[in-house]
């Protein structure tokens, strides 16, 4: 499946704020926020719609909904909880699991330490949230957890992704949508993207 990156000037405005080096926790915290509302938007952009009939003060008219029961958030700790305000923003009656996974720092291997999902996750949509996306080692760790769960449909929405971590998943999980804001040049020795924003955890949290 050919990934979805966001191409719009007002993306890419915010997304060199919040690269930048100097843009506080505060700042940090609220773009990441307002960059997952937009990915959450496109990403049910072909989303399928109930009818019913609305009464406006004026006439009757045709109205649609997206049944939320059917989704859930899925955010990959502990970045991907920054993630969670703006998505929920979009829907706020989804259910949300948790995956918790940190990349040991020597072998970039995805390490997992938790994870919970709501009840039925079989039968929903996963919206999987990251904002990085780099070797893709633990989003595609994230997506065979799901997968063992019994989900059937995911998608991805990263904030900033490396050429390396969308031909991993497109490898290891052809099935599943990626979408990203922005895509960046590559990973450096460190698996750190370039040039990125650094350590998306640690922004968030302000813990370095
Ligand atoms: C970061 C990020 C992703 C992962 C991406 O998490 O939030 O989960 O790295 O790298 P990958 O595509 O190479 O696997 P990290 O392991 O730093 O944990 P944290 O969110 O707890 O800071
Ligand atoms: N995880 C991050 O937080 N940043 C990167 O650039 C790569 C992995």
């Amino acid at each position: 499946m050919k990934e979805i990156i966001l191409n719009h000037p007002m993306i890419k405005h915010k997304i060199s704020v919040l690269r930048s080096k100097d843009t506080s926790t505060k700042e940090f915290r609220e773009l990441i926020s307002e960059i997952s509302m937009i990915l959450c938007y496109e990403a049910f952009k072909n989303e399928e719609l109930t009818e019913y009939e609305v009464e406006t003060p004026i006439a009757k008219t045709t109205g649609y909904k997206i049944d939320e029961n059917n989704y859930a958030f899925v955010p990959i700790l502990r970045a991907g909880m920054g993630m969670i305000d703006g998505v929920l923003r979009v829907m706020p009656t989804a259910k949300i699991g948790h995956i918790g996974l940190y990349r040991n720092e020597e072998t970039l291997e995805p390490v997992k330490y938790f994870s919970k999902f709501p009840k039925g996750i079989e039968n929903k949509e996963v919206i999987l949230l990251d904002p990085m996306l780099a070797t893709g080692g633990s989003g595609s760790a994230a997506i065979t957890l799901l997968k063992q769960d019994g989900v059937k449909k995911i998608k991805f929405l990263s904030i900033i992704a490396a050429p390396e971590g969308i031909e991993r998943i497109k490898k290891d999980h052809p099935d599943v949508q990626v979408y990203a804001a922005q895509l960046d040049d590559h990973l450096n020795e460190n698996g750190y993207i370039v040039p990125g924003l650094g350590d998306a955890g640690d922004r968030i949290y302000g813990t370095k």
